[in-house]
């Protein structure tokens, strides 16, 4: 089980320990949600944009290490994967191939915001693990600077800010908000509020 931080000595209640069990949960969800994006792109930029398959196997690479992570992480938690990890599949997968069929720019448009929204997640997830499960906040930190190098990549590549990009990045980031509050039963809404106060 995680260890309360030593510092603070702070006691992790049952309410904390679920909250952390679905905050590895999430994130599993989240690496395996971003596995099958990146397939998918990697797929059809095979086809149409063969430039970009470099750059998205190497996140596909981060992606599988970080999913690892947090699968490794679950036992001693007693967190399991996701229920609904069938949404977390097919609509990873669906929203790979559409955004890579729009072109580069829809590609690094869906990175960018997916990219955006975990990582305003994690340090939500940070605020929250402190004193409760260093541990876990380790893993976090130690895949956090990569989540950030793929946002920053993408928004470098992405060079259109037309409206309608715009719009598909607000849509993007709507739908991985929702899934990710589905997939913690709405603690993803309390961790946001303890880092607000
Ligand atoms: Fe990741
Ligand atoms: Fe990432």
């Amino acid at each position: 089980m995680p260890q309360a931080d030593t510092n603070t000595e702070k006691p992790i209640c049952m309410r904390d320990a679920l909250t952390i069990a679905r905050i590895v949960r999430v994130n599993h969800a989240g690496e395996f949600g971003a596995i099958r994006i990146y397939s998918a792109q990697i797929l059809v930029s095979g086809w149409f944009w063969p430039d970009c398959v470099p750059t998205l196997s190497d996140m596909l690479e981060d992606e599988q290490r970080h999913c690892t992570l947090f699968r490794d992480a679950m036992p001693v938690r007693r967190s399991r994967p996701c229920r609904i990890m069938q949404f977390w599949s097919y609509g990873g997968w669906m929203l790979g191939f559409l955004t890579a069929l729009l072109g580069r720019q829809g590609i690094w448009a869906c990175t960018a915001a997916v990219e955006a929204t975990v990582h305003r997640h994690l340090d939500d997830q940070l605020h929250f693990l402190k004193g409760r499960d260093p541990e876990l906040s380790d893993i976090i930190l130690s895949i956090r600077d990569e989540e950030i190098a793929h946002l920053q990549h993408a928004e470098e590549l992405l060079v259109s800010r037309s409206l309608a990009s715009r719009l598909l990045g607000t849509v993007i980031s709507m739908a991985t908000d929702s899934l990710i509050w589905l997939s913690t039963w709405g603690d993803s809404t309390r961790m946001a509020r303890a880092l607000k106060s």
